[in-house]
């Protein structure tokens, strides 16, 4: 690889310093001349397997050779006309297919947004619509974006809320099930019917948010036990059932949505990140009459649903059938784990060794002592 001339990560670092707000963190002090694949090249020419994948965006690998095409040609066509304005194909037919992948017998539909936080707000703005209630309840742990409506979702102070309140009130958190650190899904469930008991009655409670699988929370699986419980509830009082699979969809964990492996169908799917391998694209996929209580003009936005995120949104399903994908993702899960569950019968510090598809954590010990979980 040829090294960018006058460039060094040093010198971009602090031109990037004195430049952009400091609340952008950077994780690496790298920054990229080149992507392919699973590899990247710094602008020094230093070459890196790229293990965060744009935070979970590039399922398909950086610039998949048919997702780039498919962009090129769209880019000759059309770039944008707001499809609310006029509308375009490829919109209409990334809902066909999304509504067509999606859990449940039921008729389905969808909207497009363009970022996954969009696609929660858009998932909360139409459970309320349809319910005709406030009342949201999320989980601890749970990370649903960075908008207010979305930190007030989310389940972590540190470093996503801290300074950014007041958040919009009717939310409240329930215990998300991880017992490994001693909260078993009785405990959460229980957690659910006190919130219901002494915050909100449950006939003022839109929906349950909830990922499938925490993706900034740790990668803690939502046993399927606690769905089921969740639900039941959920058909007790009214309450729709959201998943925000905007990190476990698109093939992550060895289905198109994580939420296909549950034991019940989400009213609503928020999906996002690796939809379009690496352009921006969300949506929202659910029940036909939940997802049509909003009237028109309540849903939209002017890049919502751009016609390069869905000209790339159907490059990257095509790549899923044509190249296997989803086959992939569970075999390399599946040789993930046995290969770091190897690795922790020889390191006690590593406490877990947890997955689904190619969705994979281990959970190490803060403390000396070996074998015991780390603090919550
Ligand atoms: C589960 C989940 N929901 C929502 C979001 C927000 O998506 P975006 O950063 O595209 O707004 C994320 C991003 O990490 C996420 O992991």
């Amino acid at each position: 690889m040829q090294r960018e001339a006058h460039l060094t990560n040093a010198a971009l670092m602090a031109r990037r310093r004195a430049a952009v707000a400091r609340g952008v963190g950077q994780t690496h002090e790298i920054f990229v001349a080149r992507a392919r694949n699973a590899e990247l090249w710094d602008v020094e020419g230093k070459r890196y397997i790229d293990f965060a994948g744009g935070i979970a965006v590039l399922n398909t690998g950086h610039c998949h050779p048919e997702v780039i095409a498919a962009v090129k040609a769209q880019l000759d066509q059309y770039t944008h006309t707001c499809f609310q304005v006029l509308a375009y194909e490829p919109y209409v037919e990334l809902a066909e297919r999304l509504n067509a992948l999606a859990p449940g017998q039921f008729t389905k539909k969808s909207l497009f947004l363009s970022t996954g936080a969009e696609a929660v707000e858009n998932a909360v703005k139409i459970a309320r619509s349809h319910t005709r209630r406030g009342g949201i309840i999320a989980f601890t742990g749970g990370y649903h974006g960075r908008t207010v409506m979305t930190l007030g979702l989310t389940g972590k102070v540190a470093p996503y809320k801290s300074g950014f309140g007041p958040f919009p009130g009717e939310v409240f958190h329930a215990l998300f099930p991880t017992a490994l650190h001693g909260v078993s899904v009785a405990d959460a469930l229980a957690s659910v019917d006190t919130i219901l008991k002494n915050d909100i009655e449950p006939e003022r409670v839109a929906a349950f948010i909830v990922e499938p699988v925490q993706g900034e929370g740790g990668f803690y699986i939502a046993p399927n036990e606690f769905i089921a419980g969740l639900k039941q509830i959920a058909d007790r009082h009214g309450i729709l059932l959201i998943a925000d699979e905007v990190q476990t969809g698109a093939g992550r964990t060895g289905t198109w949505f994580a939420s296909e492996q549950w034991p019940v169908a989400p009213d609503l799917i928020a999906t996002a990140k690796s939809l379009a391998g690496g352009f921006p694209i969300a949506g929202v996929v659910g029940r036909a009459e939940v997802m049509d209580a909003p009237g028109p003009g309540g849903l939209g936005g002017t890049y919502a649903g751009s016609p390069i995120g869905c000209a790339a949104a159907l490059a990257v399903l095509k790549a899923f059938e044509d190249e296997k994908l989803l086959q992939r993702s569970r075999s390399m899960g599946e040789a993930l784990i046995a290969g770091l569950q190897r690795l922790a019968a020889r390191q006690p510090a590593i406490v877990d060794v947890r997955g689904l598809g190619a969705m994979v954590a281990i959970e190490l010990a803060r403390t000396a002592t070996p074998n015991s979980p780390m603090p919550s």
